[in-house]
């Protein structure tokens, strides 16, 4: 086990490349279970949960090649999925349940196969997370669905057929489940009220290179031509919009400034807004996105909501940075019901956080003082390095392999800008 042990106080200044994106990357690692064809993803990052995904496709009969030599670059590392045979449709519980987007494969493989039986995920540490929605919107396009045993079964032996899908609320996941799957459905599939976040219209253009037939993606209505056949493709996963977050949010909470290369604005103006608002001066640069203080910070309010509105996976980095602004923030959790996990960590490195319901009120003070913490998910525990990135003293941020699973070479990243962080072995 290893820990992050960092020493506040310090200014960041400097760039920070910006990986590629792990919630774009892992539907799009899905994507060749549609075809019998290579597919190639440039710019995945080297996280745990691409690795545990990996693990899944191979088990499922997906062959994984590196590209690149020594395992490819860091910009521009580029993995070669083959799915010349489906040699299993069942995704064990042993493997879903270590990460919650293995249910990805369920739409892909019942469209390739015929047949999906896939582990139900189960709750997470943020919330229940259940996946009714995925499963009514392949039953609309002619899945049989049966629960038996913990596990979902999907089938459609005669093939899906286009339908139309109307979700009552959004889901990024049901979302890219059903369009992988429609695009091998025969006929046309309509999905109205789809996700809008950037990761959908990036999983769209790559289905597109593989001869999908998608138009609307990143608007409320999709409309999928079903194709009888898809081919290999090469597809360059967009930038981190988190990742590219997490450390603007670091630039203003040290007062810094920071460049965070290869991020793209449109992907993140909800949050840029808001550190505006705090007190960041933000540029768009060529190569990038700046982000400096203007020497002041201040309060805010959010509420989170589905793309465009304001990331959830962001709420927690935005509540450290809350947690020494000037005067009350006020956050709302309106997607997970219990994505607040960082509160009880945060207030022992001395901030002042009262929750009530999904509503959380963050009184500025005037400092934090280093501790030991530990979260127990993936964006909390960057909440807890950002709060240690100015806490005085030190803060051992404990459990790291949450952070491995979302955040690449996250201490070598922070120093090149400044920071004093070390991962040690607890
Ligand atoms: N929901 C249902 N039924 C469903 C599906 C979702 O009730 O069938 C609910 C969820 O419980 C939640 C809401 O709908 O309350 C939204 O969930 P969504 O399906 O949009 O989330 P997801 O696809 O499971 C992805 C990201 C999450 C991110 C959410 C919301 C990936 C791999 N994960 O999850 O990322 O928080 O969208 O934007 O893309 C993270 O990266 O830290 C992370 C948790």
């Amino acid at each position: 086990m290893e820990k992050l042990v960092i020493r506040g106080g310090k200014k960041l200044e400097g760039t920070i490349p910006i990986s590629g994106a792990k919630n774009a990357a892992l539907p799009l690692m899905c994507t060749p279970l549609l075809t019998d064809e290579p597919v190639t993803l440039t710019n995945l990052p080297r996280l745990a949960d691409i690795s545990t995904l990996s693990d899944l496709l191979n088990h499922l009969g997906v062959t994984i090649t590196i590209e690149g030599g020594k395992g490819g670059k860091i910009r521009g590392r580029s993995l070669t999925f083959s799915a010349g045979n489906i040699a299993d449709t069942v995704a064990p519980y042993d493997m879903v349940r270590k990460m919650r987007a293995s249910i990805l494969v369920l739409g892909p493989l019942v469209a390739r196969a015929g047949e999906a039986i896939v582990s139900l995920p189960g709750g997470c540490a943020i919330g229940n997370r259940p996946i009714d929605l995925h499963l009514k919107a392949l039953e609309a396009i002619g899945a049989k669905i049966e629960l038996e045993n913990g596990y979902v079964r999907a089938s459609a032996p005669e093939g899906l057929k286009g339908g139309t899908v109307r979700f009552p609320f959004v889901s990024v996941g049901a979302t890219e489940n059903i369009l992988m799957a429609a695009a091998l459905a025969k006929g046309t599939t309509i999905i109205e009220n789809a996700a809008r976040e950037p990761e959908i219209a990036d999983l769209a253009k790559c289905l597109n290179a593989m001869g999908a037939k998608i138009t609307g993606a990143g608007h409320e209505t999709i409309t999928v031509e079903g194709v009888e056949k898809l081919h290999g493709c090469t597809h360059d996963v967009i930038p981190d919009r988190v990742e590219a977050g997490s450390y603007a949010v670091a630039a203003l909470m040290t007062r810094g400034n920071i460049l965070l290369e290869g991020a793209k604005a449109e992907h993140m103006q909800a949050a840029l807004d808001v550190l505006t608002e705090a007190g960041a001066i933000v540029s768009e640069e060529e190569n990038g996105v700046r982000v400096k203080s203007n020497g002041h910070l201040g309060g805010f309010n959010i509420v989170t909501q589905p793309f465009p509105g304001f990331p959830t996976d962001m709420q927690a980095q935005f509540m450290a940075l809350a947690a020494v602004s000037d005067g009350a923030s006020v956050i709302n959790e309106a997607i997970f019901e219990n994505r607040y996990m960082h509160v009880p960590e945060l207030s022992r490195l001395g901030a002042d956080i009262t929750v009530s319901g999904s509503s959380a009120t963050v009184r500025g003070v005037d400092k934090l003082v280093g501790a030991p913490v530990m979260a127990t998910d993936l964006r909390a525990s960057m909440s807890l390095a950002l709060a240690g990135l100015v806490a005085e003293g030190e803060t051992h941020v404990n459990r790291l392999y949450h952070l491995d699973r979302g955040y690449e070479r996250l201490e070598e990243k922070l120093r090149q800008v400044g920071a004093d962080i070390e991962r040690v072995p607890t």
